[in-house]
């Protein structure tokens, strides 16, 4: 484990204000013009932009005007000293898992314990291949990822305590600090208690729906299978059941966890009964019982 402080104690605060600076602006330019940066900042900021250049925390680009972007190392440290900053972390492990659209770290928390850090990059990948002229939507990756930082830990704070999801800890910009659940994913599990563990998935589904709450990626990737329960995860696109595709969207997570199960475990159960159990149509506290 890194400490924060040395991980990210080589900015300073120039620097600091510099790339806030330079976040704050991302929402109107792909790259922001110096001299817009300048109005905000007290220092030199040809140098200060030039420094951070080299630490492949921004980039710079003189085409037309002289303007710089953020990279994701940037956002990212700019999510962690401000992490760190809120008492919410104090170190830093090693990446866990690298997804589509986010980078999973260990860590620890203030008072010692286990968190992950998940940095969200949302459209980072295939807005690297808009073309140039379309250049104008390049940064919104920032914005993006940020959002759907935002919104999994809003999610995390409402499930909280009645769901089974990694407790939330803290958000700011691309990040989200959680509890670590002590387990695997359901895909890279084999259950000696199938039945078990699927009706608990379901009664965790159904707690969701009462909240309004539909998960909207539910699949094996997205279950954590702990000693003695499942952990939902992932969830920055979760919406709500009254919104459009709600409805549909709830079908579609509880038909890919009846898949799993009928086509690992041999599991029959149709996709109508666990959805009126969903839906609380049947009275049943288990979907067994
Ligand atoms: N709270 C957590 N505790 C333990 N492992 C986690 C936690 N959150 C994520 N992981 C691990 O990281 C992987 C990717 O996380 P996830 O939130 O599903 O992001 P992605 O959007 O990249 O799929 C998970 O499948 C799991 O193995
Ligand atoms: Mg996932």
């Amino acid at each position: 484990m890194r400490r924060l402080r040395e991980e990210v104690g080589n900015i300073n605060t120039a620097e600091l204000k510099t790339l806030r600076a330079v976040y704050s602006l991302s929402k109107d330019y792909n790259y922001i013009p110096l001299t817009l940066i300048q109005n905000r900042i007290k220092g030199d900021v040809e140098n200060i932009t030039r420094s951070l250049a080299g630490k492949k925390m921004i980039q710079r680009r003189k085409k037309d005007y002289e303007g710089v972007r953020l990279t994701f190392k940037g956002l990212s440290v700019l999510a962690l000293k401000t992490l760190s900053e809120m008492n919410v972390l104090s170190s830093i492990g090693s990446v866990v898992d690298t997804g589509k659209e986010s980078v999973i770290y260990d860590g620890l928390s203030e008072s010692g314990g286990e968190v992950i850090i998940k940095f969200h990059r949302v459209g980072a990948t295939s807005f690297k291949k808009v073309k140039e002229k379309r250049e104008y939507y390049a940064h919104s990756w920032i914005v993006l990822s940020s959002i759907s930082a935002m919104r999994e830990y809003r999610c995390l704070l409402k499930l909280s305590g009645v769901v089974n999801v990694p407790r939330p800890y803290g958000c700011a910009y691309n990040a989200v600090v959680m509890e670590r659940i002590d387990g695997r994913e359901l895909s890279k599990t084999f259950l000696e208690d199938p039945e078990f563990f699927l009706g608990e998935v379901l009664n965790q589904i159904k707690r969701m729906y009462r909240l309004g709450v539909v998960h909207g990626d539910l699949s094996e990737f997205n279950i954590l299978i702990a000693d003695d329960a499942p952990y939902i995860i992932d969830l920055p696109q979760y919406l709500n059941f009254s919104s459009p595709g709600g409805k549909e969207l709830l079908e579609r997570d509880v038909y890919l966890v009846l898949k799993h199960f009928r086509k690992k475990y041999g599991i029959e159960l149709s996709l109508e009964s666990a959805l009126k159990y969903v839906r609380g149509e049947n009275g049943r506290d288990n979907i067994w019982s």
